[in-house]
Parts: structure tokens; C-alpha cells; sequence
């Protein structure tokens, strides 16, 4: 495609119009190293808006995952119950720790961790659970929170996808007893690179701070609580500039903005593939009654690998780029490692190869819309055919 204004990219990073304002704020307040002025206000602005005890911003998600490993004390020889689909941050974490990944297969509708194959997986040494939202749809906490419960196995949460979705009316990331958030640009609050640890279970918190900076006690000297800080614990650096901070605020507080504007995306595709898509053997996203989405992305299942393939040379040669998500983890060069091998996940395996993302952002017009319609219909109407 030679004219680049008619390229519609995968994503396209939001921008409310005050980050440079906040920055500038943030950079006059002298104090552009991490919990400055910003910092604070994202905690505050999320801690009530969640209803979590504490949240602490983090340098990624990836962070938040590498401080709750430390903070459930995980050691050599234990084992961490994963989805297979899912991002590679989640295994590293635990990975890092010396723990084992024992990678769990998703469910075929929101692909999902499959909660019905919980039980099997859980031996002695699993030491916890990590869920996904994927796509900001909710998963079964019901079931995944009594089955832990029964087996004393805490649950942390990667709410990447989900900040602001629901599962029952509560929060997402209000369930487990840790949770982490990506800000990373492809999400729907960004400041580039950046994340949060929600702590939901209060004998935590002390800890993550510590961790967090350093292994030290330098967030209670900064509060006044004692008169030196000093090397108390293991830990690392995990805490972002001000100046993302002051980024990541400008967003924050349009939060029904960027909300109203995906669900209006998110919407129209949805509208306009539906029948299409009945009548292709394509599948759109399912969204259980239980679960408020924060319409964080947008897929469709293609019925096998070469179509799915064919769909995304035929989009990417109209300007339009799509993506897939996620490789099965436990047939990676690391999964196998760990002893993954083909047919352990069936629905994962399977998904990865069908699955395609569709360009979703703020700024996505309807327009810009229309044509990654239009082509995907033209894609139905004169491909399709020819690869099955
Ligand atoms: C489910 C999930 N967890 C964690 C991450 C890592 O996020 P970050 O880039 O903020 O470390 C991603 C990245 O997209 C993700 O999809």
C-alpha cells in the first residue's frame, strides 16, 4: 500500500490531549523519580474507583507478576498453575523463582483457563493459580475461588486485558489475593510501558513495598515512619517515573471516554459481522451474561490455520493490519522444557492457529471501520471459497 494515510495499523496508542500538561506539572514539582505527585494520584484514583486496598504502580505488568512470585515466596520445585494461552510474562515470573509452569488448557468460548481441569493439576507443590481475563471477559471466579480455596492455593490475577470489566458486578482484580494491570500501549490506559499491583489481601502490603523499592523500607522512611531506610528483603526496582505517572493520569481521569469510545468499536464490528460471520463458520467473541467487558480487543475465530493466514495477507494487502495472539506456551522451546508437548491443550493449540485480532483503538474511525469491513467481506466473498 503506497499512500500511508490509508494504512489503519493494529493499534494506535490513545492520547487524551493533557499528558504533556501532567508532564510538565510533574517535572515542576521537582520530583520526577517514583510515588511523586502522579504517582500518588494513580494509586488513589484507582484504589477508590476498584475498591482495593492498596495498588502500587509497577515498571510493567511483567513487574507486578515478578513481585507477586516474591511476595507467595515462591521456591524451587514448586509448581504455578498456568493458561497455556497466555502472555510468556506469566511463566518468566515464576520461572525466575525456580517454580515449575503447569500449563492448564482454556475453555473453547472465552477462552478462558478452563476451571473444570483445575482439580487434576493441583499436587502438593502448586503453590498457586494465576488466571487471565482474557480480552477483558471475566473467568469463572466462582468456581476457580472455591476449588483454590478448598485446596489453600492463592489465586493472583493478570488483569491485563481487564481493567474496569466486571464478573458479577465486582471488579476484575478484585478477586485473587494479588492482581496486576498492563499500561503497556497496547492496552486501553497506557503510559508506553508501565503496570500495577492491586493487593487485595492486606498482609501484603507492607511486603510489596519493600520489594518494590529495593528490598527496602524507603517508602516508610519517605512517609516519616522511621528515621532511616535500610536493606530489609529480596526486591528490585519496580517503580515507575513521575513523568509516566503523570502520563498514565491524563488517561485515568477520562476513563469514560476511552470506555464509551471502545464500546462503540467493539459494537460495531460486532453488528456488522454477525450474520457474516453465522453464515462463514467464523466465530466472534462470546461474553457471558455474568461478565461486563471493558472492550479491550476484538477477535474473530476462522474456521482453520490457512484461512486464518489467508485473512491476514488479504487485510494486510488493503492496508489493513491484523494480528494473531499467543503461541501455546507449553509447546515453546521453554514449555517443552517443562515437559509441554503437542495435545496437552487441545483448545489452545487449536485457538492459536484460528484466532485473529482485529485493528481496535480510540481514534479508530468509522470510516477506518467500514473499510476493515468492507474488506473482510470481500475477503469472504471471493477468497474463502478458494482455500477451502
Ligand atoms: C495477559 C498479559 N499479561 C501480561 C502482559 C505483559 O504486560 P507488560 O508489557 O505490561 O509487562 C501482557 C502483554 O500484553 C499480557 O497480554
Amino acid at each position: 500500500m503506497s499512500d500511508n494515510s490509508l494504512h489503519i495499523p493494529f493499534n494506535r496508542p490513545f492520547f487524551s490531549g493533557r499528558e504533556v500538561e501532567f508532564i510538565q506539572q510533574a517535572i515542576a514539582h521537582s520530583h520526577i523519580s517514583g510515588d511523586g505527585v502522579f504517582t500518588r494520584k494513580c494509586h488513589t484514583f484507582l484504589e477508590h474507583a476498584l475498591g482495593v486496598p492498596r495498588v502500587l504502580l509497577t515498571t510493567s505488568c511483567t513487574h507486578a507478576l515478578e513481585t507477586a512470585a516474591l511476595l507467595l515466596d515462591i521456591k524451587p520445585g514448586d509448581e504455578v498453575i498456568i493458561p497455556s494461552f497466555t502472555f510468556v510474562s506469566i511463566p518468566n515470573a515464576f520461572v525466575l523463582r525456580g517454580a515449575r509452569p503447569v500449563f492448564i488448557d482454556i475453555r473453547p468460548d472465552t477462552l478462558n483457563l478452563d476451571e473444570s481441569q483445575l482439580e487434576r493439576l493441583i499436587t502438593p507443590r502448586t503453590k498457586a493459580i494465576v488466571v487471565v481475563h482474557y480480552a477483558g471477559v471475566g473467568c469463572d471466579m466462582d468456581t476457580i475461588m472455591q476449588v483454590a480455596g478448598r485446596h489453600g492455593i492463592p489465586v493472583i490475577e493478570d488483569n491485563a486485558h481487564g481493567l474496569f470489566g466486571k464478573y458479577r458486578g465486582k471488579y476484575l482484580g478484585t478477586f485473587g489475593c494479588l492482581a496486576t494491570q498492563s499500561f503497556h500501549e497496547t492496552k486501553n490506559f497506557t503510559c508506553g510501558e508501565g503496570g500495577a499491583l492491586l493487593i487485595n489481601d492486606q498482609r501484603y502490603i507492607e511486603r510489596a513495598e519493600i520489594i518494590r523499592e529495593k528490598g527496602t523500607d524507603r517508602n516508610r522512611f519517605f512517609r516519616g515512619e522511621v528515621d532511616k531506610y535500610t536493606w530489609l528483603d529480596v526486591g528490585s526496582s519496580y517503580l515507575p517515573s513521575d513523568i509516566l505517572a503523570a502520563y498514565l493520569y491524563a488517561q485515568l481521569e477520562v476513563r469514560e471516554l476511552i470506555q464509551s469510545r471502545r464500546q462503540r468499536i467493539w459494537e460495531y464490528y460486532y453488528e456488522h459481522f454477525e450474520s457474516w460471520a453465522r453464515n462463514s463458520g467464523v466465530r466472534l467473541p462470546i461474553v457471558p451474561p455474568q461478565c461486563e467487558q471493558p472492550y479491550h480487543l476484538f477477535y474473530l475465530l476462522l474456521p482453520s490455520l490457512e484461512e486464518r493466514q489467508a485473512l491476514i495477507a488479504h487485510l494486510n494487502a488493503r492496508g489493513v493490519n491484523s494480528v494473531f495472539h499467543y503461541l501455546p506456551l507449553h509447546l515453546s522451546r521453554m514449555g517443552r522444557q517443562f515437559g509441554g508437548k503437542e495435545g496437552d491443550c487441545p483448545i489452545t493449540e487449536e485457538v492459536s492457529d484460528r484466532l485473529v485480532r482485529l485493528p481496535f483503538y480510540c481514534d479508530l474511525t468509522e470510516d477506518e471501520q467500514m473499510r476493515v469491513v468492507n474488506a473482510l467481506r470481500e475477503f469472504a466473498e471471493q477468497e474463502l471459497d478458494e482455500v477451502r
